[in-house]
């Protein structure tokens, strides 16, 4: 579908994107990059980082692809020096990160739940920790979360705590970093995206289509769903808006289907 936003409403800008090599992480890649931003993605799998590169360059998007593994913090710096040192500057850096599978709790090892929450939340932390220095000079953040941990939902006790660790994090952070140095941190709260690997692992095709017949607009939310509102924080439109996660999912965590 076509942006309804200008094409020059992020020229100059940079933008960092960890899970960026697939899903809504790439997604958000590529729209940033069409309204003018650079980018460079981060992810753990160099042959999904080439691919993302090499489809982003024939967007005509400036992009690198840096490997690392966000629970590792000496990776996070080195690749937020890598995103310096090839671009200059870091403007925009959005946590798109996320491990995810389908667990009965019962069925949970701690060590599982805590590599969850180690991905998700620790991982959110240690990039915009890293970050802080680069952004003090005007940037913005902003953290992929879901809405699973608005209510509870079945088999995710791992991923619901950990996006609910993040949606408080999104918050601290807008509150100190935007009062210290004026940076705008904000998050995004996908419903059920088609051709996402949290749907396809997670939600089998009766769910997805009590997830269809849910939602107040009656359909699947799109990747360029998710595109659109990350457009419209990391943008100027989004200037004033700080600690929100914006719910992107056609209002379906209302009525929350039974899984
Ligand atoms: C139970 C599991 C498991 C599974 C891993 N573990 N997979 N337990 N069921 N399917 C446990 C392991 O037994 C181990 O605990 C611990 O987790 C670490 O496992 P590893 O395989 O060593 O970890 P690692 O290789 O680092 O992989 C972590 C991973 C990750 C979380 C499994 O690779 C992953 O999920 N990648 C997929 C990313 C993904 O799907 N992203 C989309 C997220 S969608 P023990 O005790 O045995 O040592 C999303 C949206 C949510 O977040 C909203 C949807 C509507």
């Amino acid at each position: 579908m076509e942006s309804p936003f200008k094409g020059d409403i992020l020229k100059g800008k940079v933008g960092l994107l960890t899970g960026g090599g697939s899903g809504i992480g790439y997604e958000i890649a590529a729209e940033l990059g069409k309204h003018g931003a650079s980018i460079a993605i981060m992810g753990r799998r160099k042959h999904v980082l080439d691919s993302a590169v090499s489809a982003l360059q024939s967007l005509g998007i400036h992009a690198i692809g840096i490997e690392g593994d966000v629970r590792k913090r000496e990776d996070a710096a080195r690749v937020i020096e890598t995103t310096i040192t090839q671009f200059g500057k870091l403007d925009i850096l959005v946590n798109a990160a996320a491990g995810n599978f389908l667990v009965p709790a019962e069925n949970l090892s701690p060590n599982g739940f805590r590599t969850v929450i180690d991905i998700d939340a620790i991982g959110t932390f240690t990039m915009c920790h890293e970050a802080l220095i680069y952004l003090k000079k005007g940037g913005t953040i902003i953290n992929i979360s879901a809405t699973l941990h608005y209510t509870a939902t079945w088999y995710q006790i791992h991923v619901s705590a950990a996006k609910a660790a993040v949606d408080s994090l999104t918050r601290s952070l807008a509150l100190e970093w935007g009062t210290d140095y004026g940076i705008r941190v904000n998050g995004i709260a996908p419903g059920p995206i088609d051709d996402t690997a949290g749907v396809t692992k997670l939600l089998p095709d009766d769910v997805k289509r009590k997830s269809r017949e849910a939602s107040a607009l009656y359909r699947m939310g799109k990747k360029w769903d998710i595109a659109m509102a990350a457009l419209y924080l990391a943008s100027d439109a989004g200037n004033f808006v700080n600690g929100t996660t914006l719910v992107v999912d056609g209002g379906i965590w209302l009525s929350n289907p039974r899984h």
